[in-house]
């Protein structure tokens, strides 16, 4: 009989009986008598055993040549084990070498991590690199499961723009044949119009930012998801915020406890993110600082070390609101009791991740945009569009943003947004 091809994360399905799959080697161990196969295909891993008294001469040959990421077909019988990390193993039957691989640059042991960012290909092969990237599409597909099932319609913005969102100091400048051209930082001020046409939106796709900054939080380009609400003001806008991050923190824990396991991510932490999550003003998080004895002065925006500081009070993510208006950027409506501070919030992530999320409700009226306009020094011209929403028919709308890397190292433990992206684009790294 012709076993069937198969793949490792379908082999439950296949107990007792003989199975085909297509692998790679990660690593491989002999007794002499039994050699043992390591074998990865992307889906999982799965150790075969091959005993010598039970192949031919040349089987046991090919098996015993085999480099480490040498590309094979692996034939034999699929067994219950116990002992085993994946709870299986493969009698291993027969071989068909695809190609036997040059010497591995990345060896099973410590690399340093330039060395390792020059791989990145190869890289994302090992465990902890499938782990995440694992993870990372699990975030978003249940970000966009969750959206979908409240009703929310994904829109899509451009990449290539006429005008910048959060401010002109880090744009990506480029020539649009005659005309001068950005690569969006956010899909905001798009996502506003398509509320006003749909109601309830979000976008979800790559934004970039030529920022100098070389931190452990911050891509030149990065992943955003961004729901836009029509009719939502700021307090309803927070409570959709903690609901989508509590399912999405709750979804992985259930859906992706190999991986979690891959990461030796300490679970306990996440198990407490549910909604409510608790606020606390801008005004009350200076306070927290003065008292822990930390300078910072009312008007400054929080540093890495500040929204640490402010997390450590807690053990669910926090909503930091009202920000100076002088902090913010120019969309983002006053508070109507207190015009120095605006209707926003940031969501810092527990255990020192920091700001993971950004979210306002607009300004809706047309003339305190128009002035906005002005202190920021952004042209009318290239916002005419925009200021189009608050002339035909403006309502109170409000959205945010979630930074799907920062999102990824929190769940994930990782102490860099590196590991978070297939390939990442970073101050002084545009290769591989
Ligand atoms: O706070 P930001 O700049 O907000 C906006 O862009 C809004 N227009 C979003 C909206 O309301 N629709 O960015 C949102 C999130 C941050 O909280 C952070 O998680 C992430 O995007 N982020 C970055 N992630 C990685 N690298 C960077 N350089 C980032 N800048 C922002
Ligand atoms: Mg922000």
């Amino acid at each position: 009989v012709r076993s069937v091809l198969t793949t490792i994360g379908n082999i439950s399905a296949h107990v007792g009986e003989k199975v085909k799959l297509g692998v790679w080697l990660y690593n491989r161990r002999s007794s002499g008598k039994i050699q043992f196969l390591q074998l990865r295909d992307g889906t999982g891993m799965i150790q075969g055993v091959m005993v010598k008294s039970q192949v031919s001469p040349e089987t046991w040959e090919q098996a015993a040549d085999l480099t480490q990421e040498s590309s094979l077909y692996i034939e034999g019988t699929v067994r219950e084990d116990e002992r085993s990390p994946s709870g299986f193993e493969m009698d291993v039957t027969g071989i068909e070498v695809i190609q036997t691989a040059e010497e591995y640059p990345i060896a099973l042991k410590e690399h340093g991590v330039e060395f390792l960012m020059d791989h990145r290909h190869l890289w994302i092969r090992s465990p902890r690199q499938r782990s995440i990237l694992r993870i990372r599409a699990e975030i978003i597909r249940a970000m966009q499961d969750w959206l979908n099932g409240e009703g929310f319609t994904l829109v899509d913005p451009p990449v290539l723009t006429p005008s910048s969102c959060e401010g002109t100091t880090n744009l990506f400048h480029t020539k649009y044949f005659d005309e001068d051209a950005y690569l969006t930082q956010s899909g905001q001020l798009y996502m506003e119009a398509a509320a006003m046409a749909l109601g309830r939106v979000y976008s979800f796709g790559p934004t970039f930012r030529a920022e100098k900054s070389k931190t452990r939080r911050h891509l030149i380009e990065f992943w955003m998801i961004e729901p836009e609400m029509a009719f939502v003001d700021h307090e309803e806008n927070l409570r959709i915020q903690e609901r989508m991050v509590a399912h999405v923190v709750q979804h992985i824990l259930q859906h992706c406890r190999d991986e979690l396991k891959v990461l030796k991510r300490d679970t306990s932490a996440l198990e407490k993110v549910k909604a409510p999550f608790p606020r606390i003003t801008y005004d009350e998080a200076v306070h927290l600082l003065n008292r822990e004895g930390m300078e910072f002065s009312w008007g400054e925006d929080f540093g890495a070390p500040h929204e640490t500081k402010i997390a450590e009070s807690f053990d669910k993510p926090v909503f930091i609101t009202h920000y100076p208006t002088g902090t913010k950027a120019f969309y983002m409506k006053p508070d109507p009791e207190r015009s120095e501070v605006v209707l926003c919030d940031d969501l810092i992530a527990p255990e020192g991740y920091g700001e993971v999320v950004g979210g306002s409700q607009r300004i809706d009226d047309p003339r305190l945009l128009e002035e906005r306009f002005q202190q920021h020094q952004l042209s009318q011209e290239a916002y005419e569009w925009y200021m189009d929403l608050r002339k035909y028919g403006s309502v109170p709308h409000s959205g945010f943003g979630l930074g799907l890397e920062r999102t990824v190292a929190w769940i994930c433990g990782l102490d860099h947004v590196r590991e978070t992206i297939p390939f990442p684009r970073m101050l002084n790294r545009l290769y591989p």
